[in-house]
């Protein structure tokens, strides 16, 4: 009996490192460090390689960098436009980079690419009605030229209701579509 016990404990242990061999760090940052050289010296990014796991992953990983950059051209035009930073002269060019993203979104969400379930991310409601979240996308390029055209004529300060416009595709899609 005891022996089968031991046999039992040795096997339990054999399991767990097969598991851990074939599955190193599975979900979560197992890559090393990059080491960055340079006239600076070698520097330790300290943001380490992300792991991806499939085309979906790289997918999902490009489509928030892009958000991201939405995000941060969208805040740097609140600054100008609601917090009167004075950047007026740079107003256009977070414009244009709104624009470009936005004329690629629809790019960004190919089938396939749903948040996993319990997850934050990308609803599955986005491929189930695809036609209402073209609406969206049109909607939020179409917000975003209007703002342009309103800066075009007006000073920042008078772009507030434009910059609103904006806001509103963003949120609205969000509601819709994102998981948080
Ligand atoms: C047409 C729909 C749509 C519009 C318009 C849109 N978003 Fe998103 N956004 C999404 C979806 C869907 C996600 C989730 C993507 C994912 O996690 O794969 C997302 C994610 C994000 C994220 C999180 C990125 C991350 O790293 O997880 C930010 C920030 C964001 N959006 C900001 C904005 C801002 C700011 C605007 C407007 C200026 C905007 N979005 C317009 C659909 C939209």
């Amino acid at each position: 009996m005891r022996r089968f016990f031991k046999l039992s404990a040795v096997a339990i242990v054999m399991i767990l490192l097969t598991v851990v061999i074939a599955y190193p760090g599975k979900g979560q940052d197992a890559t090393p460090p990059r080491i960055v050289p340079g006239p600076w010296g070698d520097i330790v990014d300290p943001v380490t390689p992300p792991i991806f796991e499939s085309e979906a992953d790289r997918i999902t990983f490009y489509r928030r960098q892009q958000m991201r950059a939405i995000s941060s051209h969208f805040r740097s035009l609140e600054g100008i436009i609601e917090y009167d930073a004075p950047f007026q002269a740079q107003a256009m060019q977070h414009i244009e980079a709104l624009n470009a993203i936005a004329q690629h979104l629809q790019q960004l969400f190919p089938p396939g690419t749903a948040a996993n379930d319990g997850e934050t991310g990308a609803r599955p409601l986005i491929w189930q009605e695809p036609e209402k979240f073209a609406q969206h996308i049109q909607g939020f390029q179409n917000s975003v030229i209007a703002l342009q055209k309103t800066l075009c004529y007006t000073t920042p300060s008078d772009a507030s209701e434009a910059l609103t416009a904006v806001r509103h595709q963003c949120l609205a899609c969000h509601q819709s579509y994102r998981v948080r």
